[in-house]
C-alpha cells in the first residue's frame, strides 16, 4: 500500500507507533520499523539528552529502517532540556520527529535544517492547521477515543478525521482507537494517509513492559477507561483502577479548587512502577478505549502483517464487492 505517508516517511506500511512514556524504548521502536511501520522512541522517558542519544544508538543497532523520536512539550515547572534533546536527535541521524503538546515552532528551523520530517500530534483541527502553518510535514490527528491526552474538545474520530481532511493540505495520520484493518481502511476512507496506534502496540510480545500490563489491556473492555485531570485542563484517558477511582473522588469533592498537589499521589512517578514493576494500581496510566478491541498479544510483525493482509481483503473484496 502506497500513501502520502509511506512516501513521506520512507516506510513500507502506513502504520505508526505513537510515542508512549516508559513503553517507547528502542526494542519496540525497532520491532515496528523492522515490520515495515514507523517505530518511535519516547524522548522524555530518557532522563537526559545523553541517555536519549544512547537509546537512539541502540535502536540503530536493532534496525536499519527509519524510526522516529517523540518529543512531548508539556507545561512543567522545571522544563526539560529540550535544546539538548533536539541536538541528540539531530546528532543521532534520526529522520522523523513526532512532537506533541505545545506548539513546537521554536525548534522547527533547527529540525528542518537537519532535514527531519516533523509530525505534530494534535487533537483539534485548529491545532492541525497551526502545525501546517509553522511548517510541519504531517499531523497525527488524535480523536477523543485515544489513550493519553485527548485535549478538551472531545471530538471523536468519525467527525474529527473528515474535518481534518476538509481543512488540511499536508497528509495526516489517524490516531486514537485504531487497532486493526477495519481501523486502517476506515481511516483511509475518511481522508487519512495512515494510522497511529498506541495502546494496541503495548499488547505485543516486543513491548518492553511488564507482562501484567499487556494482560490488563487484553482483559479490559471499552468501558474500562476514565478521564482524569479534566478540572486541571490536562485531561488524560487512563485505565480505571483503585487509584483512579480515588483520584476521581478527589475531583468530585474538591471541585474547582483542586490543585495538582492534591492528586500528585495518584499521578506523579507512576509510569516506571506500572510499566517496569507491573504494579498496575500504582496510579493513573494512559490506555485507550480501543482496549475493547484487543484480545491477544502477538508479535509486532504478526500484528502489522495481519492488518495489511486484512486491509487488502477488506478493500478488494468487501468494499469492491459492493459494486
Ligand atoms: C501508556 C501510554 C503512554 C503515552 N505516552 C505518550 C507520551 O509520552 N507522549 C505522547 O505524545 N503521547 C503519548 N501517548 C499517546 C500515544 O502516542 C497515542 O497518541 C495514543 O495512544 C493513540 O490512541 P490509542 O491508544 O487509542 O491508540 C501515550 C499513550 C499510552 C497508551
Amino acid at each position: 500500500m502506497k500513501t502520502r505517508i509511506t512516501e513521506l516517511l520512507g516506510i513500507e506500511h502506513p502504520i505508526v507507533q505513537g510515542g508512549m512514556h516508559y513503553v517507547g524504548f528502542a526494542e519496540l521502536a525497532a520491532a515496528v520499523s523492522n515490520a515495515g511501520g514507523l517505530g518511535i522512541i519516547t524522548g522524555l522517558t530518557q532522563r537526559t539528552p545523553e541517555l536519549l542519544a544512547a537509546e537512539i544508538a541502540k535502536c540503530k543497532s536493532l534496525t536499519s529502517k527509519p524510526f522516529g523520536v517523540n518529543l512531548t512539550f508539556l507545561p512543567m515547572v522545571n522544563s526539560p532540556d529540550y535544546p539538548g534533546y533536539i541536538q541528540a536527535i539531530i546528532d543521532g541521524g534520526v529522520t522523523v520527529v513526532e512532537t506533541a503538546g505545545n506548539n513546537p515552532s521554536a525548534y522547527m528551523p533547527q529540525l528542518k535544517e537537519a532535514g527531519i520530517k516533523v509530525i505534530h500530534k494534535c487533537t483539534t483541527v485548529r491545532h492541525a492547521l497551526k502545525a501546517q502553518d509553522i511548517g510541519c510535514d504531517s499531523v497525527s490527528v488524535d480523536g477523543f477515543e485515544c489513550g493519553g491526552h485527548p485535549g478538551e474538545d472531545d471530538i471523536p474520530n468519525m467527525i474529527l478525521l473528515p474535518r481534518a481532511a476538509d481543512e488540511l493540505d499536508i497528509p495526516f495520520i489517524a490516531s486514537g482507537g485504531m487497532a486493526d484493518a477495519r481501523s486502517l481502511v476506515a481511516a483511509l476512507a475518511m481522508g487519512a494517509e495512515g494510522m497511529n496506534m498506541g495502546t494496541r502496540f503495548i499488547a505485543t510480545q516486543e513491548a518492553p513492559v511488564h507482562q501484567k500490563v499487556k494482560e490488563a489491556i487484553v482483559a479490559a473492555t471499552e468501558l474500562d477507561t476514565r478521564l482524569v485531570m479534566r478540572p486541571l485542563r490536562n485531561t488524560e484517558r487512563v485505565l480505571t483502577n483503585a487509584a483512579v477511582e480515588r483520584l476521581l473522588e478527589k475531583e468530585r469533592t474538591l471541585g474547582a479548587n483542586i490543585k495538582f498537589e492534591d492528586i500528585a499521589p495518584e499521578v506523579a512517578g507512576v509510569y516506571p512502577k506500572v510499566m517496569i514493576d507491573g504494579d498496575l494500581d500504582a496510579g493513573a496510566w494512559s490506555c485507550g478505549m480501543v482496549a475493547g478491541l484487543i484480545h491477544d498479544i502477538p508479535t509486532v510483525k504478526q500484528l502489522i502483517d495481519q492488518i495489511m493482509q486484512d486491509a487488502e481483503q477488506l478493500i478488494k473484496q468487501r468494499l469492491a464487492g459492493l459494486y
